[in-house]
């Protein structure tokens, strides 16, 4: 199976980007933010404390995340409802970046993401893909932009959906997950060594989906 690893900071367009060049190249793209974020909603729904490792790792146990791929379309399920909604507001951001630094959850969604790894050819997005998960990928891209582009791009879309979030709540928002995601200590985001560094500040999704497409392709 043909893996190709991209790893960033929040708002980068990882997704956006992912998933456009996963669709030209006939391969499922894979989110695992999706994974965490899920693991946060169940915290939420259930009054556990995010950053309490403890008291998030004793629930594991209560927990399934399930992903589902219809029409190449990621679907994330949570003990069996489609959470694909709600694990994007900002409250769910925040809860995955906070169980995202604890140990027995990373070890928890291991599993999940090297099955699917090992059975289809796949783009996967995360933090830790390059440097942690799949180690072997075939393609390693480490995609970034300006934190005040990053915050942007998130801004405009929040406000599509309704939110009433500001630009200085998106960007304070994100500094924050940029700094816990970047500084914990257990696979922090960190572009793996053997990764080629894609930056797309000041470029048009256009420019960017191309410039990723390529690097693949001259990779593969
Ligand atoms: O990519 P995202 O914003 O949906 O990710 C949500 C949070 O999950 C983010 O704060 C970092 C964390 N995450 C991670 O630690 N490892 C991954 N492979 C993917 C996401």
């Amino acid at each position: 199976m043909i893996n190709v690893a991209i790893d960033g900071p929040a708002g980068a367009g990882k997704s956006t980007i992912a998933r456009a060049a996963a669709k030209e190249l006939g391969f499922i793209y894979v989110d695992t933010g999706a994974l965490y974020r899920a693991v946060g909603v169940y915290c939420l729904r259930n009054n556990i404390t995010t950053t309490d490792a403890d008291g998030v790792g004793a629930v594991l146990e209560n927990i399934t995340v399930e992903l589902k791929f219809v029409d190449g379309v990621q679907h994330v399920y949570l003990n069996g409802d489609d959470v694909s909604t709600e694990i994007r507001l900002p409250e769910a951001s925040m809860a995955a970046s906070n169980v995202s630094a604890i140990p027995s959850v990373r070890a928890f969604l291991f599993d999940l993401q090297r099955d699917i790894a090992a059975k289809n050819n796949c783009i996967m997005d995360g933090r830790d893909i390059g440097t942690v998960v799949l180690p072997n990928a075939k393609v390693k891209i480490f995609l970034t932009a300006d934190p005040e582009e990053r915050a942007m791009r998130r801004f405009i879309e929040l406000q599509e959906k309704g939110s009433t979030t500001t630009y200085e709540e998106v960007l304070a928002d994100l500094k924050v997950r940029d700094y816990n995601d970047s500084h914990r200590e257990i696979a922090p985001l960190k572009p793996a060594e053997d990764s080629v560094t894609v930056n797309t500040t000041g470029n048009t999704l256009e420019e960017s989906i191309k410039l990723m497409i390529n690097t693949i392709k001259e990779k593969m």
